[in-house]
C-alpha cells in the first residue's frame, strides 16, 4: 500500500543508491514540487545537494526573501540569486505574451547555468517534475516548451547535459503535498497556490516596467492577505491580481483622475485544466477593492473576473 512514509523511506534509499557521493544542482521555485523534491534529496545526500533560487523580479511582494528564509530554516544548502535587472532589461519594451515568456525562459536558463557552474563537479540535475508533467510534456505554455525552443536555437546549456533525477515523477499533486507534510515541510509552502514560471510578467498585460511590477505587487499583496484573513485562500485553487493595460476616469475629492485598473481573479479547479470562477463574497470583494484603491497609488478601479475555463483561461496571457 502506498503511504507517504513508505514512499519517503524507499525513495531516500533509492536516491542514496543512485547518486552516491555525486553532487546535484536543483532549481527551487518557491512552489510545492521543487521544495518537496529538494527536501527528499537533502535527506538522501545532505550538502551534496546544491539548490539555486532565482529572483526574477516578477515574484509576489516579499516572496523571494520570505521563501529563501524558509528554505534556510529547512536546512537546505540554498543559494539565492538576485537577477531582477537581467530579467527586466530583457523584458523592456516587450508586449507580446509569447515574447515575454521566451525572454524569461532564456534569461532563466542563462542565470541558472551561471549559478550551476559555480558548483564544482556536478553530475546531476534534480527536478520537481510530477507525474502529470510527465504525461503532459507537450504543454504549450510550460517551461519545457521554452527550454525546447532555446535548445533549437543555441544548443544545450551545460546544466541540461547533466543526468536527471526526478524523485516525484510518479506522484500526483495531492500525493506530493502528503509527502511534504510527512517530511515536516512548512504548511505555508505546501499550501501555496500554483504560480506561473513567468510570474507577474504575464499578469501585466502590457510591457513590463519596475513601476508596474511594484503597483501589481502591492495590489496582489492586499488581495492575497485578505483571502488569507477571511479563510478563502485555502478554498480557492489559485488567485492573483492582474494589471490591465487601460486607464479609466475616476474622481478623488474635486479632482478627476485617469488611472489604471486592477482585475482580481480567483478560481476553483482540480488540475488547472478546467476551472470555475470562485464566488467570493461581495463584502470581501468590496473590502479588497477599497483597500487597493485607497492604498495603491496609480489605481482607481478594481474589477472581478467572472469567467470560467474553458473558454477563458486562468491567466489572461
Ligand atoms: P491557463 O492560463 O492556461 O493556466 O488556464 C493553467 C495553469 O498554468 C499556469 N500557467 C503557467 N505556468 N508557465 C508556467 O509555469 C507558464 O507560462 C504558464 N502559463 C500558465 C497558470 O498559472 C495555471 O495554474
Amino acid at each position: 500500500d502506498w503511504t507517504p512514509d513508505s514512499f519517503i523511506e524507499t525513495t531516500i534509499a533509492a536516491l542514496k543508491e543512485k547518486i552516491g557521493n555525486d553532487k546535484v544542482v536543483l532549481g527551487l521555485s518557491g512552489g510545492v514540487d521543487s521544495s518537496v523534491a529538494a527536501v527528499l534529496l537533502h535527506h538522501a545526500i545532505g550538502e551534496n545537494l546544491h539548490c539555486i533560487f532565482v529572483d526574477n523580479g516578477l515574484l509576489r511582494k516579499n516572496e523571494f526573501e520570505d521563501v529563501l528564509d524558509s528554505y534556510q530554516h529547512m536546512g537546505l544548502n540554498v543559494r539565492g540569486v538576485n537577477a531582477k535587472d537581467r530579467f527586466l532589461d530583457q523584458l523592456a519594451g516587450l508586449k507580446d505574451p509569447e515574447q515575454k515568456r521566451k525572454a524569461i525562459g532564456r534569461v532563466f536558463i542563462e542565470v541558472f547555468d551561471d549559478a550551476a557552474h559555480e558548483v564544482q563537479d556536478v553530475t546531476w540535475l534534480g527536478q520537481g517534475t510530477i507525474y502529470p508533467d510527465v504525461i503532459e510534456s507537450v504543454s504549450v505554455k510550460g517551461p519545457s516548451a521554452t527550454i525546447k525552443s532555446h535548445h533549437n536555437v543555441g544548443g544545450l546549456p551545460d546544466f541540461m547535459k547533466l543526468k536527471i533525477v526526478e524523485p516525484l515523477n510518479t506522484l500526483f499533486k495531492d500525493e506530493v503535498r502528503r509527502v511534504g507534510k510527512a517530511l515536516g515541510i512548512d504548511p505555508l509552502i505546501l499550501g501555496r497556490h500554483p504560480f506561473p514560471g513567468p510570474g507577474l510578467a504575464i499578469r501585466i498585460l502590457d510591457d513590463i516596467t519596475p513601476e508596474k511590477v511594484a503597483i501589481l505587487q502591492d495590489a496582489d499583496a492586499i488581495y492575497i492577505n485578505n483571502l488569507k484573513e477571511s479563510g478563502w485562500y485555502d478554498k480557492v485553487w489559485q488567485a492573483g491580481a492582474i494589471f490591465l493595460p487601460v486607464q479609466s476616469v475616476g474622481v478623488m475629492g474635486d479632482e478627476r483622475t485617469y488611472e489604471h485598473v486592477i482585475c482580481l481573479r480567483a478560481v476553483s479547479s482540480v488540475d488547472g485544466m478546467t476551472a470555475d470562477w470562485s464566488h467570493l463574497p461581495y463584502e470581501l470583494l468590496a473590502k479588497i477593492s477599497n483597500e487597493i484603491i485607497n492604498n495603491v497609488k496609480g489605481i482607481n478601479r478594481v474589477v472581478y473576473d467572472v469567467s470560467s475555463k474553458p473558454p477563458a483561461t486562468i491567466e489572461w496571457e
